[in-house]
């Protein structure tokens, strides 16, 4: 019988250092750790992620990361057959730290390196505990992306819809630093929302009634702002009370919003008759219950299979980076040691750039 490939995943596009090890044999693939070390301490002061002390956090956390990931999976470091990193998009100085240390271990080892593209990791996440046969849409909505693409295989991709501005991870991170929450936003809104009653306090849904499947969400921040503005007292703090309703308010409309461009982008999708009626969701914010909850309404009304990764394979990881580079290896890829970091990196290079800046650059 053939040995079976371990594969070593590491991920430093943003504010997680994160590593893992895969095993694939006859049976599939299976991931044997997960190690994600976040920075969330770091950045706090500064209300969100400093480029700068990323890369360095990286620098001096990556090897830690690597290390307890080859612990914890049982495999020794010289059982590693592959070495898959994070190339792009992203920032810079995260992903050069990422692209250097990967092609370290792998000069060292004498085993190929994969670059690969984090929002591959994401789009494909939802195969590593399933088995979701290609094509499929997918919802692809995390702190620096928010698109619709119709998943080919795992290197084609076509972008059908997308944010003309903020993503909604981003949104939710500047919300909660509008109502003096902590970071990451998305679940500290989450949190503050379920002590809270949205309807004292409606806000927009931008875009929502305009025809195709792309979003905005800096209006809504916009409204938010307004809203709080209104309602601060001579302390120039909110109530607890108002602090949950707005919270409450503001991802009833992202769900909202999201909700209702899902069933176009799967309305449209369908209309393609393709081989599987299957809708993925994957991205940071997919860890978010109400809109898990009201992504699946979608794909029941449209007759269609919802899957959504596991929370940990959500929010960024290296389990998805390994997974994806793994497609790229079993298909002969690799590449050698003039892998370059690459910030900006399209999925789908056919559609034109989409609008707007994020927090990890240029949307894709
Ligand atoms: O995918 P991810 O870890 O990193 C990027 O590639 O951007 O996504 C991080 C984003 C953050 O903006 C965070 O606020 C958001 O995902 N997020 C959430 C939740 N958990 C994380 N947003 C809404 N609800 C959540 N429970
Ligand atoms: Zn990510």
């Amino acid at each position: 019988m053939p040995k079976p490939t371990y594969i070593l995943g590491i991920e430093s596009s943003c504010d997680d250092t994160a590593a893992a090890v895969l095993r694939q044999d006859y049976g599939g693939v299976s991931v044997l750790s997960s190690v994600v070390m976040g920075q969330d301490e770091l950045h706090r002061m500064f209300g969100g992620v400093v480029p700068e002390l990323a890369a360095r956090a990286h620098v001096e956390k990556l090897d830690l990361a690597v290390e307890e990931a080859i612990t914890q999976s049982g495999v020794k470091l010289q059982e590693i057959s592959v070495i898959a990193t994070t190339a792009g998009p992203g920032l810079i100085g995260g992903v050069v730290s990422g692209v250097m240390s990967a092609k370290g271990l792998s000069a060292a080892l004498n085993v190929p390196l994969i670059g690969v593209n984090h929002l591959a990791g994401h789009a494909l996440s939802p195969m590593i505990e399933e088995d979701v046969p290609f094509p499929y849409l997918i919802l692809l909505v995390s702190g620096g992306h928010c698109q619709f693409l119709i998943a080919h295989s795992a290197d084609r991709f076509t972008r059908i819809g997308g944010t003309i501005d903020d993503a909604p991870g981003e949104a939710f991170d500047k919300a909660a630093r509008l109502l003096g929450l902590p970071q990451p936003g998305g679940p500290n809104i989450e949190k503050a929302a379920r002590n809270g009653d949205g309807s004292r306090i409606p806000l927009p849904r931008p875009l929502l009634n305009k025809p195709g499947c792309d979003m905005s969400f800096s209006g809504l921040k916009t409204a938010l702002l307004r809203a709080r503005d209104e309602r601060l007292g001579g302390d120039n703090t909110i109530t607890a009370s108002d602090q949950a309703d707005l919270a409450e308010s503001f991802q009833g409309a992202v769900a909202d919003i999201l909700f209702e461009k899902s069933k176009r982008a799967l309305q449209r999708y369908l209309e393609e008759k393709p081989a599987h009626r299957s809708f993925a969701v994957a991205g940071g914010v997919a860890a978010n219950q109400l809109i898990r909850a009201r992504l699946q309404e979608v794909a029941e009304e449209f007759d269609s299979k919802f899957v959504a990764p596991p929370l940990k394979y959500c929010t960024d990881n290296a389990a998805m980076i390994a997974f994806a580079g793994l497609q790229r290896f079993n298909a002969g890829e690799q590449d050698d040691m003039t892998l370059s970091a690459r910030p900006r990196w399209p999925l789908d290079t056919q559609s034109p750039a989409m609008l707007g800046y994020g927090k990890k650059g240029a949307k894709a």
